[in-house]
């Protein structure tokens, strides 16, 4: 399995995806304003990914804080805290894990744990919490294989899958479970512009995995589905509200219209720590703007003339109506997705 994300005495090991599919290097981030600066940049992405990232960032702060005192290292967490969260906006994984971070430290404190081995704690909660990811993915892997025929050709946007979480991914862990029970699956996968997720990432992963892929263009997708060559269409996702409404990367939206058009299953994997039950609908998930020249370059070469207007939100929310599951670690929700989400988050 690939280590998106580790754990050293130096610092966080993070595989850099920026630089895949030409070269694999694991780069160490020795601070935590380093390990928030490589979320920013997209050195490690993918909803859960980042939460074990910002866990692990959180876990290095306090471990080269110089604070002498419990009490100055109280406000030493929340600082190192917020520079972490301030990296990314719209995966609630990242806030989902700050929170975890923080409920470890309370009880380390709580519970009278001394300076000088409170780092230690909140570096195995970190280790745990991305253990757990790996655990929650091989369980959304088998609900979701039990959804999907052999022979299924399955269309996924951007990547969704080990290199987006701790390990094993949520839409494509889907598709390794289905071809570990012995499903002959293959994979649509597309490029996913402006960042290329989908051809940079997705198609190095699941060829190093074996699993046949086609790689097309964004707007391959409606001519392949009238075609008939696409039988489920299946993503992760980044933030769900109460009622269902997903933000997943730019251009999932339309794919879900166009599932809709054809008849086709369109499926959402993400883990209960993506529901944002805080939220009402979609409509308040805050959408990340990123940089215009991730749309007017491409590898660093203008593709677009200088000075041209751009807009690149990195997400965009399905609406809960066209989504025909919501596949968690803790089980499948359908409509109404607001008693069956609230019933999945009970369960915990
Ligand atoms: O901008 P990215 O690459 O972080 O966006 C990633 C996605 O949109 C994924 O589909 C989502 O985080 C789910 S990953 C299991």
């Amino acid at each position: 399995m690939i280590r998106t994300v580790d754990w050293t005495e130096e610092g966080v090991v993070m595989l850099d995806q920026r630089k895949l599919p030409r070269e694999e290097l694991y780069p160490v981030f020795k601070t935590h304003e380093e390990v928030a600066q490589a979320i920013r940049q997209m050195v490690v992405r993918g909803a859960p990914a980042i939460g074990v990232a910002a866990a692990f960032g959180i876990a290095l702060g306090v471990r080269n804080s110089k604070a002498a005192s419990l009490e100055v290292l109280d406000r030493d967490f929340d600082s190192i805290s917020s520079v972490i969260c301030a990296s990314r906006p719209t995966a609630i994984n990242l806030f989902w894990a700050a929170d975890q971070m923080k409920e470890c430290y309370t009880r380390l404190r709580v519970s009278g744990v001394s300076r000088a081995d409170i780092p230690g704690g909140l570096i195995e909660k970190a280790k745990a919490l991305r253990e757990a990811d790996i655990a929650a993915n091989r369980r959304m892997g088998m609900f979701g294989a039990e959804l999907i025929q052999s022979e299924a050709r399955i269309l996924t946007h951007c990547n969704a899958g080990e290199l987006a979480t701790a390990g094993y991914g949520t839409a494509l862990g889907v598709v390794y479970a289905a071809a570990e029970q012995g499903k002959n699956v293959s994979v649509y996968a597309d490029e996913t512009r402006p960042f290329l997720q989908g051809a940079r990432l997705t198609a190095w992963e699941l060829q190093r995995n074996g699993i046949p892929l086609t790689l097309i263009t964004d707007n391959m997708a409606g001519h392949f589905m009238k075609a008939g060559r696409i039988d489920y269409v299946i993503v992760g996702a980044d933030r769900i509200a109460a009622n269902g409404d997903a933000a997943n990367k730019i251009g999932t939206y339309g794919l879900a219209v166009l599932a809709r058009e054809h008849r086709i299953p369109f499926f959402v994997v993400a883990p209960v720590s993506t529901l944002d039950l805080s939220l009402k609908d979609g409509d308040q998930i805050p959408i990340e703007e990123r940089s215009g020249e991730e749309v007017t370059h491409l590898n660093g070469v203008a593709v677009a003339p200088a000075g041209v207007r751009v807009a690149n939100p990195a997400f965009d929310v399905t609406p809960h109506r066209f989504i025909s599951a919501i596949i968690t670690d803790r089980g499948v929700a359908r409509e109404p997705f607001v008693e069956s989400l609230a019933v999945l988050i009970d369960r915990g």
